[in-house]
């Protein structure tokens, strides 16, 4: 089987595509399938890459990048060919029928229901969401009014455009004084927690705001929730079978103000990942209840990992993640270790399951 894997990307998170791809690559069964590694740059080219998972490392000197090479990918011109092509090496030549494309790509132009679009109106199938559901989880605003209306608690929000920032920024300050500190500011659409700031003083709220706002059009401000952070995650069944829910995950802080991006990837010290969870087996039950809701609620599809926050009164939804981060020790492929499906298999469900 012919798997094109796309990484990179235009947006914000293009070196944690990078680091997932490297897991990806490094993980995938060459025995079973051809890979086709298609890196996208910052600027939206799309390039034929190295399939050396050792030229995507991620440490905290250095974040991988696509590097434009020159070559260009050619999609095919119509559904009734599956062909790829690629230019710009000497001669254009074939890369041949692809089987499947694997959009490993985080954040807009890639989690956020273009790329889908881009691959159904090639006729391609692809691992994960389509477009409507990317584009729910992208979005932190439409995925809290569809999850809310879907029975699922989520966290007290505004959000605010640019253009009414701009224009009043005294007065949605005044409305944002109505919520209890700490707040978090966040654009509406990005992810790893890039443009995100815990405001603990008002005096610090207007930076933080400018802050989001250079990542997106949309910023929510969102009360902050006392809990435990908790995630799951969801892989759609084979046809016929239900979706499954995994154990959980957690993060506790031991001594950071919250698990932003250096915590992700930077291995900046004061967080721990926990898998599974020390949870109640009732606990755990509803954990894994909302989470497969959450999935259908946005008519998800492939995989998610959905992040909780457990407080004194249940459960309380943070967000839905259509293409987690999937790096070796990320934790969407741990939480799945833990529940018995260990990363190449994990790979593999994920393709039969966007094939079947
Ligand atoms: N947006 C990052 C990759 C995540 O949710 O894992
Ligand atoms: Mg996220």
């Amino acid at each position: 089987l012919t798997v094109a894997v796309l990484f990179g990307g235009r947006s914000s998170e293009h070196s944690i595509s990078c680091a997932t791809a490297r897991g990806v690559l490094q993980a995938i069964d060459s025995n079973v399938y051809h890979v086709i590694p298609i890196g996208i740059t910052r600027d939206g080219a799309f390039t034929l890459a190295s399939a050396n998972p050792d030229d995507y490392v991620l440490t905290a000197g250095q974040l991988p990048e696509v590097d434009d090479n020159g070559t260009r990918i050619h999609w095919p011109e119509s559904v009734s060919s599956r062909e790829l092509w690629v230019s710009g090496d000497g001669v254009d030549r074939s890369l041949g029928s692809v089987d499947i494309v694997f959009p490993i790509l985080h954040g807009p132009f890639g989690e956020d229901g273009t790329i889908q679009g881009m691959l159904e109106l090639c006729g391609l199938p692809y691992v994960g969401s389509g477009v409507l559901a990317s584009s729910l989880g992208m979005d932190k605003h439409f995925t809290k009014l569809v999850l809310q209306a879907a029975g699922i608690a989520v966290a007290p929000w505004r959000t605010v455009n640019r253009f009414d920032w701009g224009k009043r920024p005294q007065a949605i300050r005044a409305m944002a004084e109505q919520m209890t500190l700490p707040v978090f500011i966040k654009p509406a659409r990005a992810g790893s927690s890039v443009g995100v700031s815990k405001v603990s003083r008002w005096d610090n709220f207007a930076a933080a705001m400018d802050v989001a706002f250079a990542e997106d059009d949309h910023v929510l401000i969102e009360g902050g929730v006392v809990g435990r952070e908790v995630e799951c995650a969801v892989l759609q069944g084979r046809p016929g079978e239900p979706t499954r829910a995994s154990v959980a995950g957690e993060i506790v802080i031991t001594g950071r103000e919250f698990y932003d991006f250096e915590a992700k990837y930077l291995d900046a010290p004061g967080i721990e990942l926990v898998c599974p969870a020390p949870l109640t087996v009732d606990e755990l039950a509803e954990l894994q209840r909302l989470s497969i809701r959450a999935f259908e609620a946005i008519d998800g599809a492939g995989l998610a990992r959905v992040d909780f926050f457990l407080t004194e009164t249940g459960f309380v939804l943070n967000e839905i993640n259509t293409m987690p981060g999937f790096t070796t020790i990320s934790m969407f492929p741990r939480c799945w270790q833990e529940s018995g499906l260990n990363y190449s298999a994990l790979i593999d469900e994920l393709i039969q399951v966007a094939l079947a």
